[in-house]
């Protein structure tokens, strides 16, 4: 018999992820298959009860991997008193951008007050939010520690970007590394020794705001591409060079050159979201302009307009006018395969022709209802017959539940914004 004490195992650390969003609900469903007990918190009433009773309301999270999750111990709530149970607190709420185009923090201070009321003493909190250097420390943490808890002693605080993607299957909560930046370089250590647990790698900041800084570099950098080529595509047409063709060769390089392709215009919460709040922080603490992203906003603001000209181009080119022409779009998400429409450039692209007296429609698999400019825009069921009917189709995203040959087919006027069909006969490149 062995003399050997068997010591209770450690009770499973208690984990709150506010915010059951894109990025909150697979960042608690991956936690809770490592033996966590997970509580998903979100203000809105009706995303808790659907999870709860097993709906997912975001596209990468499938009823199957939320099943496992409710099976592993995930529960979702809108009572913020779980909070006062929490060994580490994830915020992942929205951080859009306010009325004046400045950054609106009211969804990361409400969290950071709720977090403050009820949190234990030992508790670490992290900030997910996409946000400007210097809101963990300034706008954060002051709301999460009021007089009562004092950070680095008995309180952790960090930030930690959520790269998510989604859409993107290769790479998960898992295996894409997270960053991390503590307020001290203890709650560093132990933002990072928290995350090991069910991330493949952790890569520690110096502190949180260049773990801030990080994440929108990421996104300015991509930002700033897309208006490269967003503006490189206009005069690469005049001078009737295919740049599409360039971009294909200048990828071959192995080294020093990363290919982005022209569209018609970003979307989403991030890249047209975040890199403003770079520039906003810069304009308002040195009263300088941060000019790249001023240029690129420019510019990618620009592009559903170049697309609108260059639908009336098409149209002229057949002696059609604008007013009364039909013009269908296909695919009015911001991204292919994501039912998200936030900031899509599809809106000002038909808001713009709806304007000028084009009659629009439009058909999206994962759209069902879409305004445009203020009005509804009539979808179509059939994207191929209808094709086969508009004056002109702009294909906008190329979801794979589109069989593109089956377009061409149809010998509808096309005019594509992605490079995907190949140039000739009916169709047309951006
Ligand atoms: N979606 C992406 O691709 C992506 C990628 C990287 C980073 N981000 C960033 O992650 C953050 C969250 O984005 P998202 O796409 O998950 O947003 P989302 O709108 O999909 O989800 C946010 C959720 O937070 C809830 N919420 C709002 N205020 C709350 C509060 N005070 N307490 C608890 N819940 C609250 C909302 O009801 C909503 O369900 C943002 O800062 C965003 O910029 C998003």
């Amino acid at each position: 018999m062995s003399s050997e004490r068997v010591l209770p195992s450690d009770p499973p650390t208690r984990l709150v992820v506010m915010g059951q969003g894109y990025v909150g609900l697979p960042m608690a469903l991956r936690a809770a298959e490592t033996g966590m007990t997970v509580t998903g918190f979100d203000t809105n009433t009706s995303v808790t009860a659907a999870l709860q009773a097993g709906e997912s309301h975001i596209g990468d999270v499938g009823p199957d991997q939320l099943a496992a999750g409710l099976a592993n111990g995930y529960r979702a709530t809108s009572d913020p008193d779980c909070l006062a149970e929490a060994d580490v607190v994830l915020v992942c709420v929205p951080t859009p951008l306010g009325p004046g185009g400045g950054p609106d923090l009211g969804a990361v201070e409400s969290a950071a007050d709720l977090i403050g009321a009820r949190v234990r003493p030992g508790t670490l909190c992290v900030l997910e939010s996409t946000t400007y250097p210097g809101t963990t420390e300034e706008v954060f943490a002051p709301r999460v520690c009021g007089d009562r808890l004092v950070v680095g002693s008995s309180v952790h605080i960090a930030f930690s970007p959520e790269r998510i993607n989604p859409g993107q299957t290769e790479y998960g909560v898992r295996n894409t590394p997270k960053v991390v930046g503590g307020l001290t370089p203890e709650c560093t250590s132990r933002a990072t020794e928290f995350y090991r647990r069910f991330v493949d790698q952790v890569v520690s900041a110096k502190g949180a705001k260049e773990a801030e800084m990080a994440k929108l570099l990421e996104n300015t950098f991509r930002h700033v591409n897309i208006a490269l080529v967003n503006e490189m595509v206009r005069f690469s047409r005049e001078l009737d060079i295919d740049l599409w063709d360039a971009i294909d060769c200048a990828e071959t390089k192995p080294f020093g050159f990363m290919a982005f392709r022209p569209g018609p215009g970003v979307g989403g919460h991030c890249i047209p979201v975040d890199p403003s709040y770079l520039s906003h922080r810069v304009r308002a603490l040195l009263g300088y302009s941060f000019r790249m992203v001023e240029l690129a906003e420019e510019v990618n603001h620009a592009a559903p307009l170049y697309v609108a000209q260059r639908v009336a181009d098409e149209l002229n080119r057949r002696a059609l006018p604008v007013r009364g022409s039909h013009v269908l779009l296909l695919g009015v998400t911001y991204k292919p395969d994501v039912a998200d429409l936030r900031e899509t450039p599809a809106a000002p692209l038909a808001a713009r022709l709806i304007q000028q007296g084009a009659r629009i429609t439009y058909h999206d698999p994962l759209v069902t209802g879409w305004t445009a400019g203020g009005a509804a825009v009539e979808s179509v069921p059939d994207p191929y017959a209808a094709a086969a009917g508009a004056d002109l189709v702009v294909l906008l995203q190329a979801h794979a539940a589109y069989d593109l040959g089956r377009l061409v087919a149809s010998g509808a006027q096309l005019l594509d914004t992605r490079g995907v069909l190949d140039v000739g006969g009916t169709v047309t490149r951006l």
